[in-house]
């Protein structure tokens, strides 16, 4: 987790892009991810946020991961609070330093979904609870920490599992990158002339780490080729909508379907962060697959956020 130090004081940690963890931070939150899904399924009731207050500001649309913070919180005995950007005094234009430093004397934890990274940044910097970015158009942090859990439960680790990114190079793929960085994951990422990721991100992920393992291609053939996991997302992220039409001609041949997965691995794992848009990036045979893993990864978002939201709120150390 990045830490905010006065002196040698931590003064408090947020998790704004997979950069932010160490190895040793991954593992830990897996395997009490994994523990708490289990504990939850026995019906052992965790109650260790009792008390503790989770705001939740989302500028753009949401469902599994405001859902997933919310239940992971109430389940944990906290309360999550809910505030739509147009509903508070930000959209008359408070200074996010001032929202931040307010918001920072009513809650424990703030979960921020905005577009410009930088904003998740301000607000960090100014408020003294931990800050969680819950997707911006940079990264989405929470979702491939989840993704990663789902890997480990069904695959029974992530070493030596060669994974295919294909679609866009947008916020979900960055975090991947990331994650790649500091774990020395097998990646292998495929995306269109144009749509790759950017420089920065790579280089900012591997200065950081000093691995550089990625693959990096415009044919998606040669990224699924034997993978053991092949992930995509939406052609068209949020805010990239009025884009869609071109993206779709830009982004022929990039979608998982049955012909492009018969490059991978027989027991290939499709994942998708959702939401999906059948038969554009993901065909709907592969979606409906009885055997997918889609609904599992949805459901690990709960567990990891709930796992975040300890390592966070009780752990500032
Ligand atoms: N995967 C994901 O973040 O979904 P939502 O946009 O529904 O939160
Ligand atoms: N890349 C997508 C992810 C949605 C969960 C978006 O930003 O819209």
């Amino acid at each position: 987790m990045s830490c905010y130090h006065r002196g040698n004081i931590v003064l408090k940690k947020d998790l704004l892009s997979l950069l932010d963890l160490q190895k040793d931070d991954y593992e830990q939150l897996f395997k009490r991810a994994i523990q708490l899904k289990e504990r939850y399924a026995k019906g052992i009731m965790d109650r260790i946020l009792m008390g503790k207050t989770l705001g939740l500001i989302f500028d753009k649309k949401s469902t599994r991961t405001r859902v997933a913070f919310e239940t992971a919180m109430i389940q944990l005995g906290g309360h999550p609070i809910y505030m739509s950007t147009q509903d508070t005094q930000i959209s008359r234009n408070e200074p996010a330093k001032d929202t931040a430093r307010v918001l920072s004397r009513y809650i424990d934890c703030l979960a921020m979904r905005t577009f410009d990274h930088a904003l998740v940044k301000e607000f960090a910097q100014s408020a003294s609870i931990p800050v969680i970015n819950a997707l911006t158009d940079a990264f989405h942090p929470c979702q491939i920490l989840s993704d990663i859990m789902t890997i480990v439960e069904k695959k029974g680790g992530y070493k030596n599992v060669k994974i295919a990114w294909v679609g866009d190079g947008n916020n979900v793929a960055n975090s991947w990158i990331n994650a790649a960085a500091v774990l020395g994951l097998q990646l292998s990422v495929a995306c269109p002339d144009g749509y790759e990721i950017k420089q920065d991100i790579l280089d900012n992920a591997f200065e950081t780490t000093g691995k550089k393992d990625v693959i990096l291609t415009n044919d998606p053939k040669d990224a699924v080729k034997d993978a053991d996991v092949v992930y995509t997302d939406v052609w068209a992220s949020m805010g990239d909508e009025d884009e869609l039409s071109h993206r779709i001609k830009a982004f022929q041949g990039f979608q998982i379907n049955k012909d492009l997965l018969s490059h991978a691995k027989t027991d290939v794992m499709v994942m998708h962060c959702l939401p999906a848009h059948r038969d554009e990036e993901i065909s709907e045979q592969v979606l409906e697959d009885k055997n997918s893993v889609f609904w599992d990864q949805a459901e690990n978002k709960r567990h990891m956020h709930k796992a975040i939201l300890e390592a966070l709120i009780l752990k500032e150390k």
